[in-house]
């Protein structure tokens, strides 16, 4: 028996130790939405029994693990914080977040710090430093994808918002913008004829800028910071138009029940909601009395880090609590600061556990900024949702809400208590319609093969298992757009029919013979 026993945990450990890989995760971006996804996604590779190396400006919150190496890049929350969001810009309309330059210039810079980042350099100078498999997140730059050059192994995007053709360009071939709108636009299809024509003009715009201004910008910064060190090492150099498009994988922060059901080539993988908890941790006693007290149900309204009170005007601030203090149901609001004269059904918290406040079954409805993470949780749990969005794809995420009639969506304005009051009437006095929508929903997105961190795990270690999983790349990569939009028949009809015309005019010309002998003589 001892033996037996023995023989199995060998077994078992030999099994742990062979599937064991060394990862590199970079997740650079300082803002705590991208903090929580990289967060997440090495824990699952960390429990999985993988080494992991962790590029993040969250170092100082990360538990120590013998298997966790962290690449502190702490210093890019001075160049980019949340706090450019302007709140009074946004309550004004004047901000421009759909300034795609502005985007791209800023995500460039943040990609370029990284690699020229000391601590980033040490690690890829260090000949010690092997990797299988390297995961970078895309956040509008292709540049991540030259450090495989480095340690010579395959790369995964991981992509933290529904796909677009962006990021789908990099594994495939751009979206059709007849169907699939860019987070800019908001659009959901089916589009109008109009919209089609947007999209379509954006997507051209986009590419044209990818492939010229972008990427001659990009190469640079990979021509300074990454290619001298292959030099030095002795590495091939391989062409930076190349190495952005050889990705093995693509993770995806999106799923198929939540978002569109649009066509996705094999290296495709939905794992979103992999960020929420397995267990629902406990309330802490004090939210645990609120909500089992809530005769009449609470509503939960959070607007994450986005909406900081110092910048909320005072008579919104006024307008809300008047508002809430007009329901029946509890009221929960996440905000920094207390506010005078709080009604009674209205309760302010500093901090709160948004997982298990959703699971609880007296919560009934979520007034979110909309964003990814608090969507997907909101289906998770199965609770409906009046979204604010204020930037990014929060506008999109809003509008998929209302197509999906699982809520509502306000604009951020001046008016928001006003319009806040006007969506939760509607969502109050529908409340089963909108809950039913969001449970069906809910039914969808937990029905499935595998869980979404089961399935990160998985494909990842597919890539290593694989060596770089090519027989799943993309063969749309080998046919150039022109191609693929038969722009070349295209070019050959216009051409035939010009040549016939020719023919034609000769053969007429012929049999005028009279008229072609007078213009000859002039
Ligand atoms: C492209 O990726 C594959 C699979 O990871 C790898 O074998 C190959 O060396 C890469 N090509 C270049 C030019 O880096």
């Amino acid at each position: 028996m001892e033996k037996l026993k023995c023989l199995l945990f060998c077994a078992v450990v030999s099994l742990c130790s062979c599937d064991a890989y060394k990862i590199l995760a970079v997740f650079p971006v300082p803002s705590p939405s991208h903090g929580i996804l990289g967060d997440n996604m090495i824990k699952h590779l960390l429990n999985a029994g993988h080494e992991v190396t962790y590029i993040t400006p969250y170092a100082s919150r990360q538990k120590s693990n013998p298997k966790l190496h962290i690449v502190d890049v702490t210093d890019h929350h001075s160049f980019f914080n949340p706090d450019i969001l302007d709140l009074t810009e946004i309550l004004e309309g004047t901000v421009n977040f759909k300034d795609h330059n502005f985007v791209f210039s800023m995500m460039m810079h943040i990609a370029a710090m990284t690699l020229e980042h000391k601590n980033v350099q040490k690690l890829m100078r260090d000949p010690q430093q092997k990797f299988d498999v390297i995961i970078g997140e895309y956040m509008f730059t292709d540049l991540y994808s030259t450090f495989p050059a480095v340690f010579q192994c395959p790369y995964i995007w991981f992509s933290t918002v529904e796909p677009h053709w962006m990021v789908m360009n990099l594994v495939h071939s751009p979206m059709n913008p007849a169907y699939n709108g860019d987070y800019m636009y908001a659009n959901i299809p089916p589009f109008n004829f109009m919209q089609r024509v947007q999209e379509l003009w954006l997507q051209l715009t986009g590419l044209y800028h990818h492939n010229n201004d972008y990427y001659q910008r990009e190469e640079a910064v990979y021509l300074k910071h990454v290619v001298p060190i292959l030099k030095e090492q002795g590495k091939p150099v391989p062409d930076y138009n190349v190495l952005k498009y050889n990705a093995s994988l693509l993770l995806g922060n999106s799923q198929v029940a939540i978002g569109n059901a649009v066509p996705m080539p094999p290296s495709y993988k939905h794992i979103g909601g992999y960020h929420i908890d397995d267990e629902v941790k406990p309330l802490p006693e004090d939210l645990k009395k609120i909500l089992d007290n809530a005769k009449n149900g609470v509503i939960y309204f959070s607007m994450g880090s986005n909406l900081k009170s110092k910048d909320l005007p005072d008579d919104l601030k006024k307008g809300l609590l008047e508002v809430f203090g007009g329901l029946k149901q509890t009221v929960l609001w996440k905000f920094e600061e207390n506010l005078p004269n709080q009604p009674k059904n209205v309760h302010i918290v500093q901090w709160a556990p948004q997982q298990s406040l959703l699971a609880h079954p007296n919560l009934k409805l979520f007034v979110t900024h909309g964003g990814l993470l608090s969507l997907t949780e909101a289906v998770h749990f199965g609770v409906p949702v009046i979204a604010i969005p204020v930037f990014a794809d929060q506008f999109l995420n809003a509008n998929q809400i209302q197509h999906k009639r699982i809520g509502e969506k306000v604009d951020l304005s001046h008016n928001l208590p006003k319009d806040l009051k006007v969506a939760l009437d509607k969502v109050l006095a529908d409340l089963p319609r909108y809950t039913a929508k969001v449970k069906e929903m809910s039914v969808a997105y937990h029905d499935s093969p595998m869980k979404p961190k089961e399935a990160l795990n998985f494909w990842v270690e597919h890539v290593v298992r694989t060596r770089g999983a090519p027989h799943l790349r993309s063969v749309a990569l080998q046919v150039p757009l022109y191609q693929q939009a038969y722009l070349d028949l295209l070019a050959v009809l216009l051409a035939a029919a010009v040549g016939i015309l020719l023919v034609v005019r000769k053969i007429l010309c012929f049999f005028k013979p009279q008229k072609n002998i007078k213009e000859k003589k002039n």
